[in-house]
């Protein structure tokens, strides 16, 4: 075979290898999103300050926005939308209503709510600018577009 050949065949099974991450990675992140909505309200009933559960709230309507993006992005790749438990998002979950029991209402407890909040924002970051890295590599800059969204 000539080398030509080999690379070719080989650029072939690393696009269809970063595709399945791809695939993967958005069943994680659609269930991470799912998840967050059913959390974020938790967080906004226990926050004290008033500014904060706005925030809070605000940010589950951002959330369901993601989650209409993810089920675009699944359209667009022609797969019914499906999540899959994300381990790591669903610890910071549990996490977050560890301080939402263990602590006494107040601004110190607000702080803990906002660190909680940001370690999930941060892993969403993460995964989404990963994902928009592989789907330009894949030639899908439609599927970029889309995920970009999420973070801007
Ligand atoms: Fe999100
Ligand atoms: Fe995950």
């Amino acid at each position: 075979m000539s080398n030509t050949k080999k690379s070719t065949r080989q650029g072939t099974q690393h696009a269809e290898h970063l595709g399945k991450i791809l695939d993967e990675s958005l069943k994680d992140i659609y269930w991470a999103e799912n998840h967050l909505v059913k959390t974020l309200p938790k967080l906004s009933a226990a926050a004290t300050d008033e500014l904060l559960k706005e925030a809070f709230d605000a940010h589950l309507g951002q959330t369901r926005e993601h989650v209409a993006i993810v089920e675009q992005v699944f359209k667009l790749l022609g797969k019914e939308a499906s999540g899959k438990r994300c381990a790591a998002m669903a610890g910071l979950s549990e996490e977050a209503l560890e301080v939402v029991e263990q602590h006494e209402a107040g601004a110190a407890k607000d702080a803990a709510l906002i660190m909680s909040a940001q370690k999930a924002e941060h892993y969403e970051i993460a995964a989404y600018g990963s994902m928009v890295s592989f789907a330009i590599h894949l030639g899908r800059e439609d599927v970029a577009d889309l995920l970009t969204e999420v973070l801007s």
